[in-house]
């Protein structure tokens, strides 16, 4: 039996074998991407329109390229937080242990203890990296759900119970970058290389 689905499995991949064959002779293989698609002998798909791109581009780096626009305080985020966030981070922000979500303040100053806590507050080196966190991935059950304006103000929220900014203090694309995060200079570029050449 096992020997007869292997042979119908070979079948099957000579044919598209051959069919790709028959079709690369018909000369399709000539279509390339930016010409209505990757064409060849398949001709399937279509090439990613600038809208495409801009769904997926999503990122936000260190210098907060990549923001939006838009822009939250910690007064609006606290509604945002209560609202999506506080059943697995818990009201104190501390986290809640069944829901798996972590403690997202506290912690300052512990990471060379010999109980270090790692939070946005004690371990996090650029607040920017928060916005393309929670944007990109909370609330945990909806990640993407929230708008630019709910991601800042939420940011906002978290940033202020972390005393790391003032309750009005507005958070946008050109404040957010600003924000200096107290571990910011407890990282350092490892410029040992990738590969060691033992030779
Ligand atoms: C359904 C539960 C759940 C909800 C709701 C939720 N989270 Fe989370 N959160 C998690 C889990 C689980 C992780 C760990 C994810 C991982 O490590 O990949 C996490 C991680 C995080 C982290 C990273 C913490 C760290 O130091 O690594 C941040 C920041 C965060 N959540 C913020 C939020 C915000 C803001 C909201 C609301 C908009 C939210 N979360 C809603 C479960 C949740």
């Amino acid at each position: 039996m096992s020997k007869l689905r292997l042979n119908l499995g070979l079948v099957a991949l000579s044919a598209i074998w051959l069919m790709a064959a028959v079709a690369n002779a018909a000369g399709e293989e000539g279509k390339v991407a930016g010409e209505g698609g990757y064409g060849g002998p398949y001709g399937i798909g279509r090439t990613a329109a600038p809208a495409d791109i801009a769904a997926w581009d999503i990122d936000v780096r260190p210098d907060g390229a990549g923001l939006p626009s838009g822009q939250g305080t910690a007064a609006r985020g606290e509604g945002v937080y209560q609202t999506h966030c506080v059943a697995c981070h818990g009201s104190n922000l501390q986290g809640v242990r069944g829901a798996r979500g972590g403690p997202l303040v506290g912690g300052r100053g512990s990471l060379a203890s010999k109980w270090p806590l790692k939070t946005v507050e004690s371990f996090w080196p650029y607040a920017t990296t928060l916005y393309d966190f929670v944007n990109r991935a909370m609330p945990f059950d909806k990640p993407g759900s929230l708008s630019p304006g709910e991601v800042y103000a939420v940011v906002a929220y978290i940033l202020h119970r972390a005393k790391i900014i003032d309750a009005e203090e507005e958070m946008n694309a050109h404040t957010l970058p600003r924000v200096r995060m107290p571990n910011r200079d407890g990282f350092f570029p490892d410029d040992r290389p990738d590969v060691f050449d033992y030779n």
